[in-house]
């Protein structure tokens, strides 16, 4: 008895330090550490730093408090880590998640901790500490939405027009053309910086978008965020935090923001695997109640500061699982944000691309930034191909008689051309001959008013 209090003395003291209070890890299951020692003085959020029995130091968060323990998940492989190993916070300043940014992060790729993945040495030091999980601008006294926004892409500046500040979700099946859209989109749309987030997608995407579709111009003026599929989800999750929190460094600059996101859904996913690891229930899909509590806090930071600041122009990508659109992330996504594209594979197995579904896609601010004569060259081009759309089937089979309806007369008429203003490879420019958008819709539709 004697012997064991003695021993527990010794341990405790073995981990008193005059700059940090240290605990030990007590249990691990699955992704989830327990620790014990420092419970009161920790809160949800806050980072330890545990080390393994080699050494190496692995920072990792609180996710939940349970019978006297701390239930911590971990920014790295839990390899090395075993009971008993000490886990240790400053006693001055909690290490909260905070980044330091200055606009020598442009040009660079760096993981969601802020730490260099290409190669070209440490960032330059200082900057203003950018919380990663910063509430949002005050709804009431935020700037309202800035002027008409060039995307670049044909479809989406004729039939999803968008502004400045605008937030827009991309959503696809796999394989559709979500990550090709998004890299047209980096190429073609006017803003001062761009932040891209890569969040638990593909390794072998980082490259090819980061050299290809950015290109050294493009890098220039971009912060790149990745955080890949095989990272621990705690990365995946703070690669869109992180990402956030630099686009609000730069919109507090007063510059124009384009934030890329690919894709929320892994993002909703690496919040689903945290919650259940911390021991929330399944709900929806096995989504816990949390990832819907947490995704409007992370959507409804992009858009535009407050007077005299910039703006954050999103867009994000949505994986819709099976196609199947009411599926819970797409569902809850399309209702926070100002708009969405829906790419449909059966376009794309057409050989359209990009293959978005005029119909089914809408700028939810469009109206406020459209002349008269635009909104009715779209809406005009949209009854067009509505019309076509509802005949289809009949015209293919032969049992459409031309000349029996004027409407699907000059929509059999009209189409072909309509298809092909839609259509735009992924390197060719929007303003081919000079025109600009409307203008080739005036002249496709015959709109002699021009
Ligand atoms: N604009 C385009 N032009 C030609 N082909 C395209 C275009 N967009 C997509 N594709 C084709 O679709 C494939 C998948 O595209 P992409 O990787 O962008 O899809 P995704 O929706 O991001 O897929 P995932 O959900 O798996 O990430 C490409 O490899 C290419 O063959
Ligand atoms: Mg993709």
């Amino acid at each position: 008895m004697k012997n064991s209090i003695f021993q527990e003395i010794r341990e405790r003291v073995s981990i008193c330090h005059p700059d940090r209070a240290a605990g030990r890890v007590k249990n691990i299951s699955g992704l989830c550490m327990s620790i014990q020692g420092v419970e009161s003085l920790l809160s949800i959020g806050d980072r330890l730093s545990v080390e393994a029995r080699s050494g190496e130091k692995i920072q990792s968060e609180v996710v939940g408090f349970w019978e006297g323990h701390v239930r911590t998940m971990a920014f790295g492989a839990l390899d090395g880590i075993g009971p008993g190993c000490e886990a240790s916070l400053p006693l001055s300043g909690m290490p909260g998640a905070a980044l330091s940014v200055n606009a020598g992060w442009l040009g660079r790729v760096v993981n969601p901790l802020g730490v260099p993945m290409d190669g070209k040495g440490a960032l330059p030091a200082g900057g203003k500490r950018q919380d990663i999980k910063a509430a949002p601008p005050n709804a009431a006294e935020r700037a309202r939405l800035g002027e008409r926004l060039t995307l670049g892409v044909r479809a989406l500046d004729a039939f999803v027009t968008a502004r400045k500040g605008q937030r827009l979700g991309l959503f696809a099946g796999s394989g559709v053309g979500k990550s090709s859209l998004l890299s047209m989109l980096v190429r073609g749309t006017a803003c001062d910086v761009a932040v891209i987030a890569l969040v638990g997608e593909r390794g072998r995407e980082v490259r090819e978008f980061i050299e290809d579709d950015l290109g050294p111009e493009g890098l220039a003026r971009s912060v790149v965020v990745v955080a890949t599929s095989d990272m621990p989800p705690l990365m995946r999750r703070d690669a869109a935090t992180s990402a956030m929190a630099i686009a609000e460094y730069f919109r507090d600059q007063g510059r124009s923001v384009l934030l890329l996101m690919d894709s929320v859904t892994r993002y909703c996913m690496a919040l689903r695997e945290i919650g259940l690891s911390a021991g929330e229930p399944p709900a929806t899909r096995g989504y816990p109640p949390s990832v819907f509590a947490e995704l409007p806090k992370l959507l409804e930071r992009a858009g535009p500061g407050y007077a005299g600041q910039g703006m954050i122009t999103a867009l994000f990508t949505v994986l819709v699982e099976g196609d199947d659109h009411n599926e819970p992330v797409a569902d809850a996504v399309r209702g926070i944000l100002d708009g969405h594209v829906m790419l449909d594979r059966r376009i794309g197995e057409q050989g359209r691309y990009p293959a978005i579904d005029v119909s089914k896609s809408l700028s939810r601010a469009a109206s406020g930034c459209l002349s008269a004569r635009d909104a009715g060259l779209v809406k005009k081009a949209r009854s067009i191909m509505a019309r076509y759309e509802r005949m289809a089937d009949m015209i293919r089979l032969g049992a459409y008689k031309a000349g029996s309806e004027p409407e699907t007369d000059e929509a059999i008429r009209l189409m072909p051309a309509l298809t092909a203003f839609l259509t735009q490879g992924k390197q060719e420019p929007v303003d081919e001959g000079g025109h600009d958008v409307f203008t080739r819709l005036a002249m496709i539709l015959g709109d002699v008013s021009e």
